[in-house]
This record gives structure tokens, C-alpha cells and sequence, in this order.
């Protein structure tokens, strides 16, 4: 006996949003999807077909739910052209269709029209929340950067202007449904705030959906989620909601919709990412054992995630964990504990994030150690910019640390990523502190990976994209990189295993999480190899 929903509006078009909402439109053709931003250039470009965000699938989905489905190309269509179908009803036996021209065509019998499009991106708010049944909210939480809970505190600022918006617009009931990560109690305060602000006899319920999908992976991620977490309130209209929510999730087998209180479910967020971050800080603890001892560090995370009871997952070792949810998700939940009088947890939790900055840092020592411990007037080639593979996300990225460290060190820098923009990388670099115009004097971004390379002293692998593994690195011009040997496992205390480069198997990937920074010495000329893709190699030329 709940409300189907019709139409849904989705307020911020970013990384979260965007595919969420995507997804949602292209598995139910019958609902109306509109995401709104007030960013212009981000929606011309959800509009263009060069979307704003990268994620391997997205174009697809996008495209069919935003631009609907050709009609297969049938003879009895008067115009004999395959035509992509706006609207299509049954006449006749047969059916009515009109293109997104605005054009009609009758075909005499009935169409699998399959999908007409029901996916829009604008920056209309206004009719967007008023014809909305469901409204999800997913703008960015970022942390506080001053006032009460800076660097800990999740700002609410964007949260609570689109909920305004929606008080402010709405004259029918809403479903308002918090996507965005945000503390536990926020549904609270934004019912208070939307109940004191709302027109007369309009009622709101507010749901809490977290999303887990992980970038560079969303796609699958919303196809196939493990889970669906739905809090809400437990009175009948709360129950009623959740289950007009659940609905909108038609293609996921019902056993993974989990329905909680609104609390548990907002907790919920924090507390996996909280959990899977410290996973990989207790990793990265051990792989700083290893190098010391000379243990293998993939062996050690290989043999105990073997173990059902810890598992394979989210055990890799690395430069540091990245992105916009770990680091910021940990705090939140520090900032939680800390106002609860909890200091000891508090304290814990905040371990983990200054295991993470001490990774990083840590990386970049064995670097400068590599070479001899100085960079002054060296060439250090960064391959890889984003905080991981299949994204051109950058907040957060390890990278943004790497090169900062480096750049103190006097050298000269080359960037390349496959997909993070120039613009976001200077951005990224800039707010990290440093003047752009005295970065611009020693950083290059290039677009050519073999540009990026060329005549570098060292090549350190920042980012596991796969083209890095599948790249022989063989620059243009005098400067050829043939690699005679590969150094491998240089611990801190200068211990070096010689491998030579012909046991390394062509194409071998080596996984981002790499024991210890892999090694290759440069030099010579031969056969070149390929770039093992472990994130902490670092490839020097003698
Ligand atoms: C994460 C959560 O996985 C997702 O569920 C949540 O919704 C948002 O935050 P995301 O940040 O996109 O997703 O990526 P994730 O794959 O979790 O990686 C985060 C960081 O950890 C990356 O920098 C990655 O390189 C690093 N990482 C991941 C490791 O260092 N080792 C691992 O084993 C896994
Ligand atoms: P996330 O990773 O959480 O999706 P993003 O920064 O990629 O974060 O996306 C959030 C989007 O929300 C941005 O495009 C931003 O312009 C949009 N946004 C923030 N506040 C509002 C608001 N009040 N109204 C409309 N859009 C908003």
C-alpha cells in the first residue's frame, strides 16, 4: 500500500549522484530521473558526450537511459531510418512513436521499444524538486576547514542549502533521501530543519541510502551491490517510505535490502569505510616491517587473507590510501567520538589516518634513497596522478603528497595520468600549499607518456593503471630506456636482491601494493621491457 515512485530528482551531479542516479534511470524505464546541479559546466557536459566524471561503463548507461535506445531499424517504419524514441504508445495493434526530434512515425505492429529516455541533467532545482516524488541528496560533505570541529567535522553547508531549497519549493509530499555521507543525527536536524521550513500541509520523510559504491568500479558496483542499506524511522509513513525506496532498487535481489533504523544506517557508512581504511593502514604498518626485516609483504598479505576469517580484500599494500571518503569518513567519526567524551576511540580511529601519513611520507624517503639520497637537479617522471586506477579522481590522491615531498627536494617533475585533467592536477597541487607559478617552474604535465619519460633519472609508478603494466617504456629520440637489470626489494637498510630483467615475465602485473619499492636500473641498450606497474617502483636510468 505505499507510493510508487515516478519521478525522482537527484540534487548534485558529481562522482556519487551521477552514476547513482544513472543507474537508477536505465533499470527503470518507467521513472522519470532529473539530477541537478548548480555547477553549469558540470551539467553541459552531462549532457555533451564527454561526461564529466570517467568510470569504465558509465558512457553506456548514460547514453541509452539520457538519450533512450534506438529502435531497431524496421522496413515499416515510413521514414525506413532507425530513429531514437522519445515517447511510444500502442495504437491500432501497432505504435506510435515520436523521435527526439520531435517527429512521429506509425509502425504497424507492436515495438520492444525497449528504453525511451527518461534520464535529464539540468540546473533547473526548481521543477526538478517541485514534480519530484523521491528526492535524493547527493551533494559534497567535505571536512570542516575552520570554526567548530575544523579538520574533523563534516560541513554541512551544500546539505543543508539543497534542503532549504526543497522547503522552500515543495507544495506536494517528498520522500527526501540522504545519499551523501553524513554524521549520524543528520536526518534528525533535517527534518527539524524541513518541518520548521516547509509550505503549509506539505510532509516530508527522510530516509537515509548510503552509497558504497567505489570509484572506478561504480558501474558494477550499482549493478551488483552486496548490499542496500535503508534506514528510516519505524512509524507507518517511515515503513511506507522505505518501501517506496526499495522499489526504485527493482533490479537487486530483495535479501540485499537491508531495512535498519535511521541511525544504525547512517553509522553504518562511517563504519565500513572507517573499517576497510584500517585495514589497509594495518597493511601498510606491516609492510614497513617487512622492508625493515626483509620479509615479503604480498607474501605476508597473501597468506593471511587466506585466512576465511580475514579474507583477500582490501590487504593491499601501498602508497596510502586516497579519495574522498576514507580519510574524510575516519574524521567524521573522530569528531563523533570526540563529542561523545570517547576519547580512547577517538584516538584509535585517528591512528589510522596518521598510519596513512606515514606511509606516504615514507615512500617518498625510499625514493630519495634510491637515487642516492638527493634529487637536486634530477628529472622524476610520476606516472599516474589519481588516487587509483580506473578514475580521473584526484582528492586525496597520494600523488598530491609524493610530489609536494619530491618537490622539496629540488628536482625537476613529470606528470602524467591517463585521465585526471591538467586543471585538476594544478588545482590539486595548489591547494596542497604551494604557489602555482613556482610549481609551474619545475612540474611538467604531459599528455604523452613517452614525452613524460623521456630522459627521466627515475619513473616512479604512482597510480596501478593497467597501461602502465602493458607499456614497454621505449621514449622517441637518443635517449632509449633498456633496462639490464631489475633491483628489487631495496630495503631501508640498503640490502638489494638483483633480478635480471629477463625473468620478469612480459606483461606481468605487479599488483599496486608491491612488497617494497621494485627497482629497475637503466642502462644500455637491449630489448625493452615493461614497466612492472607496482606503485612503488621507481625505474632509474644510470
Ligand atoms: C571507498 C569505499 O570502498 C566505498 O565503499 C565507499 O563508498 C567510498 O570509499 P573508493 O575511495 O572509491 O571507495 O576506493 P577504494 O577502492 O576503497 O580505495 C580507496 C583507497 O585505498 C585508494 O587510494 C586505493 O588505492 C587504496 N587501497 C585500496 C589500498 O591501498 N589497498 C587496498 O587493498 C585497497
Ligand atoms: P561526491 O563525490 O560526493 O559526489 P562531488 O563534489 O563530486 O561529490 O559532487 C557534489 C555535487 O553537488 C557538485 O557537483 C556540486 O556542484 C553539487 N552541489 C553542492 N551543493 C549543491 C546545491 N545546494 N545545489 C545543487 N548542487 C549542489
Amino acid at each position: 500500500s505505499h507510493k510508487e515512485v515516478k519521478k525522482i530528482a537527484c540534487i548534485g551531479a558529481g562522482y556519487v549522484g551521477g552514476p547513482t542516479c544513472a543507474v537508477i534511470a536505465y533499470k527503470n524505464p518507467s521513472i522519470q530521473v532529473t539530477i541537478v546541479d548548480q555547477n553549469t559546466e558540470r551539467i553541459e557536459a552531462w549532457n555533451s558526450t564527454k561526461l564529466p566524471i570517467y568510470e569504465p561503463g558509465l558512457d553506456h548507461i548514460v547514453f541509452t537511459a539520457r538519450d533512450g535506445i534506438v529502435a531497431p531499424l524496421d522496413h515499416n517504419l515510413t521514414s525506413g531510418k532507425p530513429m531514437t524514441v522519445q515517447l511510444a504508445s500502442t495504437m491500432n495493434g501497432g505504435t506510435l512513436i515520436t523521435g527526439l526530434d520531435g517527429h512521429d512515425e506509425l509502425c504497424p505492429r507492436p515495438l520492444d521499444l525497449g528504453h525511451a529516455p527518461n534520464l535529464f541533467f539540468t540546473t533547473d532545482m526548481s521543477s526538478a524538486i517541485a514534480d519530484a516524488d523521491l528526492i535524493f541528496i547527493c551533494v559534497n560533505t567535505p571536512t570542516k576547514d575552520s570554526g567548530i570541529g575544523k579538520d574533523y567535522a563534516c560541513d554541512l553547508k551544500y546539505f543543508e542549502s539543497a534542503a532549504r531549497k526543497i522547503a522552500e519549493i515543495a507544495v506536494s509530499d517528498k520522500i527526501i533521501v540522504e545519499k551523501s555521507t553524513v554524521p549520524c543525527k543528520t536526518a534528525q536536524s533535517m527534518r527539524e530543519l524541513l518541518e520548521a521550513n516547509c509550505n503549509p500541509g506539505v510532509r516530508f520523510e527522510v530516509l537515509s541510502n548510503p552509497e558504497f559504491l567505489s570509484e572506478g568500479s561504480a558501474v558494477s558496483d550499482l549493478l551488483n551491490p552486496d548490499r542496500v542499506l535503508i534506514g528510516s524511522d519505524s512509524s507507518s509513513t517511515g515503513v511506507s517510505a522505505a518501501a517506496s525506496l526499495s522499489d526504485v532498487y527493482s533490479w537487486v535481489p530483495r535479501n540485499r535490502i537491508i531495512s535498519m533504523n535511521l541511525w544504525s544506517c547512517e553509522l553504518s557508512k562511517l563504519a565500513a569505510n572507517a573499517l576497510l581504511a584500517q585495514r589497509i593502514s594495518s597493511i601498510n604498518s606491516l609492510s614497513a616491517i617487512c622492508e625493515a626485516t626483509g620479509a615479503n609483504i604480498n607474501e605476508v598479505s597473501y597468506a593471511c587473507g587466506l585466512d576465511r576469517r580475514i579474507g583477500p580484500h582490501m590487504l593491499k599494500a601501498g602508497v596510502g590510501f586516497g579519495g574522498s571518503c576514507f580519510k574524510k569518513d575516519i574524521l567524521s567519526l573522530v569528531y563523533l567520538a570526540e563529542s561523545l567524551h570517547l576519547s580512547e576511540v577517538a584516538d584509535y580511529w585517528k591512528s589510522v589516518v596518521a598510519m596513512n601519513e606515514y606511509q606516504k611520507c615514507r615512500f617518498t624517503r625510499r625514493i630519495t634513497h634510491c637515487l642516492f639520497d638527493t634529487l637536486t637537479g634530477k628529472k622524476i617522471t610520476i606516472l599516474g596522478f589519481s588516487y587509483k586506477k580506473d578514475t580521473g579522481d584526484t582528492r586525496e590522491t597520494p600523488a598530491v603528497t609524493l610530489v609536494r615531498n619530491i618537490f622539496a627536494e629540488k628536482c625537476k617533475i613529470s606528470i602524467y595520468d591517463p585521465k585526471a585533467s591538467e586543471q585538476q592536477i594544478w588545482l590539486q597541487l595548489a591547494e596542497d600549499g604551494g604557489k602555482l607559478e613556482k610549481l609551474k617552474s619545475r612540474i611538467t604535465i604531459h599528455h604523452d607518456i613517452y614525452e613524460a619519460c623521456e630522459g627521466a633519472d627515475a619513473i616512479v609508478v604512482a597510480t596501478e593503471w593497467d597501461e602502465f603494466s602493458n607499456k614497454a617504456i621505449t621514449p622517441r629520440g637518443p635517449s632509449a630506456w633498456t633496462p639490464s637489470s631489475i633491483l628489487r626489494g631495496v630495503s631501508a637498510n640498503g640490502n638489494r636482491s638483483h633480478t635480471p630483467t629477463n625473468q620478469i615475465p612480459q606483461g606481468e602485473t605487479f599488483s599496486r601494493v608491491a612488497p617494497t619499492p621494485t627497482i629497475a636500473i637503466l642502462g644500455g641498450s637491449g630489448t625493452p621491457s615493461r614497466l612492472p606497474a607496482s606503485i612503488d617502483s621507481v625505474i632509474s636510468r644510470n
